[in-house]
């Protein structure tokens, strides 16, 4: 098992001089580089830190390291009695919200359509469309939001917040204690236009909610299937019960869709959660895709190797970067690995596994 992909390595590497081989050293960064190329940061790396009150915002992918397709970003912060942020609006930038731990709460509301709210948990899914206000709150102690926006580029509005930030430990957030999430104010907020914030300090965020969602009459969260939204409109997929799919080729994965090319429309992009067996058999193949990606570990460890750069392991947290038409292979050698899929165009891997697969209804895969 160990000995494909490095066989696969040495093909890989064949006609190059050693001397040329990128090194691990070269892969791994702490920072997201200023233009696409190969790279793995790891969790809690530096990766352009700024705060923002008691929030540490880390941005992964950046639109210079993805050729503006996407930005990848987390947001680490201990509970909060108020709003991360004043409710309002993107018009060119749709972001979406996965949970990684802890609790947050997020609202949405698009138009005249009743605001929603929910309570998210670990692996929850919220997805914000353009001209949607919307806006969240940090629940528990060790929270930590990843959030996608589509195009990338959007870190600059954080920058010209926030304060940068650096670390000798990478501890996840500043332990201290602050009476408030010391968000910016709304004529601070009102002079963001030119990062595409349009502040709506009407909006009252509904505090009705009953076991997690609100309106709590006809919301289905944690109770049964979630369907991903029509385009346009706000979503929320509550963990493991979005549409499900099994690949059986290389290995099983399933196939978690969070975000479709329906619901992407002319933003060209897809996210997908992908859930690895151990690799058994074949070598995994090598796919060369048309638009960036990145995956970020969610459980478990993801071995990738991309380009000419050696094999690298990634544990959770950890995110890898591959730009478009870079030939690259993953698998897993623990027994479930979960990772978070992100990238551009709407014929990516996710899509590729999703057609060359069936639909499923379980997290698992079979046990033979
Ligand atoms: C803060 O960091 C950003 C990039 O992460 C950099 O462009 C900017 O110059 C820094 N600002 C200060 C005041 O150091
Ligand atoms: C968002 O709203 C702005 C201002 O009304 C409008 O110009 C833009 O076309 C809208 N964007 C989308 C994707 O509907
Ligand atoms: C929702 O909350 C109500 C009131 O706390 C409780 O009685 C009910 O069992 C809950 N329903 C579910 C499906 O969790
Ligand atoms: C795929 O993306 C292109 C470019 O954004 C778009 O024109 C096309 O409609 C998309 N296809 C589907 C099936 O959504
Ligand atoms: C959609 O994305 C793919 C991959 O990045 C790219 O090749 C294609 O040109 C894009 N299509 C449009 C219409 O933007
Ligand atoms: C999934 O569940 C649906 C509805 O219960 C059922 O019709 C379908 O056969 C199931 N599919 C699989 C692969 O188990």
């Amino acid at each position: 098992m160990l000995t494909s992909p490095l066989v696969l390595l040495a093909s890989l590497g064949a006609g190059l001089v050693q001397a040329q081989q990128p090194t691990l050293d070269d892969l791994f960064v702490e920072n997201a580089p200023s233009s696409p190329r190969p790279y793995v940061i790891p969790h809690y790396a530096n990766s352009h830190s700024v705060t923002i009150g008691s929030q540490l915002y880390r941005f992964t992918v950046t639109g210079p390291s993805s050729g503006y397709a996407f930005t990848l970003m987390s947001t680490n912060a201990p509970a909060s009695g108020s709003l991360g942020v004043l409710p309002h609006i993107h018009r060119r930038h749709y972001e979406n919200f996965f949970s990684f731990k802890g609790r947050f709460q997020l609202w949405a509301q698009k138009g005249d359509s009743e605001q929603q709210g929910r309570l998210l948990t670990s692996g929850d899914f919220g997805s914000v469309p353009r001209n949607t206000t919307h806006t969240f709150q940090m629940l528990d102690p060790d929270t930590e939001m990843v959030g996608v926006i589509v195009p990338g580029g959007f870190e600059d509005l954080f920058y010209a917040l926030g304060t940068n930030y650096t670390s000798g430990t990478d501890t996840p957030f500043v332990p201290k204690a602050s009476s408030d999430a010391g968000t910016p104010s709304g004529s601070i907020m009102s002079s963001l236009k030119k990062y595409d914030v349009y502040p709506e300090l009407s909006f009252k965020a509904r505090r009705d909610l009953v076991n997690g969602s609100a309106p709590s009459h006809n919301s289905v969260w944690h109770t049964g299937n979630n369907d991903l939204g029509k385009p346009g409109k706000p979503y929320f997929l509550a963990s493991g019960y979005g549409p499900k799919y099994l690949s059986s080729e290389h290995g099983y994965q399933v196939i978690q869709p969070l975000v479709q090319p329906k619901q992407a429309e002319d933003l060209n992009y897809t996210i997908s959660t992908l859930s690895l067996s151990r690799q058994t058999k074949d070598s995994p193949p090598l796919y060369t895709l048309d638009g960036a990606a990145a995956f970020e570990v969610v459980e478990g460890a993801l071995s990738i190797q991309i380009g000419d750069f050696p094999l690298a392991t990634l544990l959770t947290g950890d995110v890898a970067f591959i730009p478009a038409q870079v030939p690259f292979t993953y698998y897993t050698e623990t027994a479930f690995t979960k990772v978070l899929f992100v990238a551009s165009g709407n014929n990516s891997l996710d899509q590729q596994l999703i057609s060359g697969g069936q639909e499923w209804n379980f997290t698992s895969f079979p046990k033979y």
